[in-house]
């Protein structure tokens, strides 16, 4: 047990292993205590107040302790926090699945839910591979990815990723995914840039598919945005590219817009803006506005459904079940927060997108930040050891790690991906706040770089 006086500090020192953290890094800079949290801001236990710049891990959506979200919770707590969803169902289910199916671009036939993020891509990739097993085409059971692509980390989803450092150790546990080689515009090897190609880099997944879409049953994709790798921003005509050709060598699109998805590209999900109708897209992170995890998969085409359905004794469901599977709490939050989107963000997103835009033009001016680029509400700033060369700073450097401590201390939570600082706000973040932000990052990345 514990008693209500001890230090939190000592406390989490002692017992807590932190995630996705080289825990010696607490020796210089321990974890920040945070006691409360309102709209964009977190605060420390020791009075300080920090702009949640990264949505807490691209989770927190419209801000934190949201009155609505708050109020949904607590009156669906105090009703129904529970039920299995084997049997059973509920009104935030059932509306929920409808109120996404019916988003989906053109209409989803089905709506399967899980608790995370990784579940949902483990959900979709076995539902992909199960459905070609009992359609006749058993060859079918490899996924293709692209390199920079991350869809979790549980082993499945981890397969389905190809970041080295997240992915390497556990090579001989992995799947055999088709890692093939997919954008890099920050240094684009064919010298075009992302806001005017034809994503010629497309060849690589062209010629992937024509070799092997007899052995793929899906291709997976983060649209328009691969977060997780420094916020690598991509043509979009890759993803219509990638459509087409997956429609014509029948391998299914798995998109993936647990972090892209609900509002975060400027749009409820990024496969809109080019008109992408994947057969299978994982939802997760702002789904439940930051509360609480849940996680959906949604299904295209009702005929995936039917390769499912049939007698018991075929034996050709889909056994897949997690605990948490159809949280009411969670379904409602994903109700109260899809409402919030389509009546109040999404028709005046615009404000903020320009306000981040005119943030970005002002940072790209550093002498070491090599691009700032932007997706809807999503901005990124690659920090360069020589802005001309585009040489990347040594890693032993750390300078993002640097410019997040300088960052904390100005009041602005910043975490970085290796040399990458990026803003995912919550998407209620005002004008004001963003140049706030600005101002702590520029100020952070000048300390650090020197200039
Ligand atoms: C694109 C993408 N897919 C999947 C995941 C995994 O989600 P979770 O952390 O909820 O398992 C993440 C998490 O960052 C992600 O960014």
């Amino acid at each position: 047990m514990y008693t209500s006086d001890e230090n939190i500090a000592t406390l989490d020192r002692t017992f807590v292993w932190h995630p996705c953290t080289q825990m010696k890094d607490h020796e210089v800079l321990p974890p920040l205590e945070i006691v409360r949290a309102e709209g964009v801001y977190l605060y420390t236990a020791d009075g300080r107040r920090l702009i949640d710049a990264i949505s807490s891990w691209w989770v927190n959506l419209l801000g934190h302790t949201h009155p609505r979200l708050t109020a949904a919770l607590s009156d669906q707590a105090a009703t129904l926090e529970h039920v299995i969803f084997a049997g059973f169902t509920h009104a935030p289910g059932a509306r929920l699945a409808a109120a996404l199916c019916r988003a989906f671009p053109g209409g989803a036939a089905k709506c399967f839910f899980a608790d995370c993020g990784s579940a949902a891509v483990e959900v979709a990739l076995k539902m992909s591979f199960q459905f070609w097993q009992q359609t006749g085409h058993p060859r079918k059971t490899r996924f293709a990815t692209i390199t920079g692509a991350y869809h979790g980390e549980t082993i499945g989803a981890l397969s389905a990723g190809a970041i080295p450092l997240y992915r390497d150790i556990f090579k001989p546990l992995l799947l055999d995914t088709l890692v093939v080689q997919g954008p890099t515009c920050f240094r684009c090897p064919y010298g075009l840039s992302r806001n005017t190609c034809s994503a010629e880099c497309f060849e690589h997944m062209q010629r992937a598919l024509q070799q092997h879409a007899d052995q793929l049953a899906a291709v997976c994709i983060e649209p328009l945005v691969q977060c997780a790798n420094g916020m690598n921003m991509y043509s979009p005509h890759y993803l219509t590219k990638l459509a087409q050709a997956c429609h014509a060598f029948h391998v299914h699109l798995i998109a993936d817009e647990i972090a892209v998805g609900f509002g975060r590209t400027g749009r409820l999900f990024a496969c809109e803006h080019v008109n992408v109708r994947p057969d299978f897209m994982c939802l997760s992170k702002g789904l439940t506005g930051g509360y609480m995890p849940g996680a959906v998969v949604l299904i295209r085409d009702q005929s995936v459904f039917d390769a499912f359905y049939g007698e018991y004794v075929e034996f050709k469901a889909f056994y897949h079940s997690h605990s948490y599977t159809g949280n009411p709490m969670a379904c409602r939050l994903a109700l109260e927060v899809l409402n919030t989107l389509h009546h109040e963000i999404l028709p005046n997103l615009q404000t903020p997108i320009t306000a981040m835009s005119r943030v970005l033009a002002h940072l790209a001016t550093l002498p070491h930040v090599g691009e700032t680029r932007q997706c809807g509400m999503i901005g990124a700033i690659e920090l360069v050891a020589d802005r001309p060369s585009r040489q990347p700073y040594p890693p032993a450097a750390r300078i993002g790690w640097h410019v997040y401590r300088e960052a904390l201390r100005r009041g602005a939570l910043l975490r970085p991906l290796g040399d990458v600082i990026y803003f995912l706000p919550p998407l209620t973040i005002t004008p004001a706040q963003l140049e706030e932000l600005g101002a702590i990052a520029a100020e952070a990345i000048v300390s650090v770089t020197g200039s």
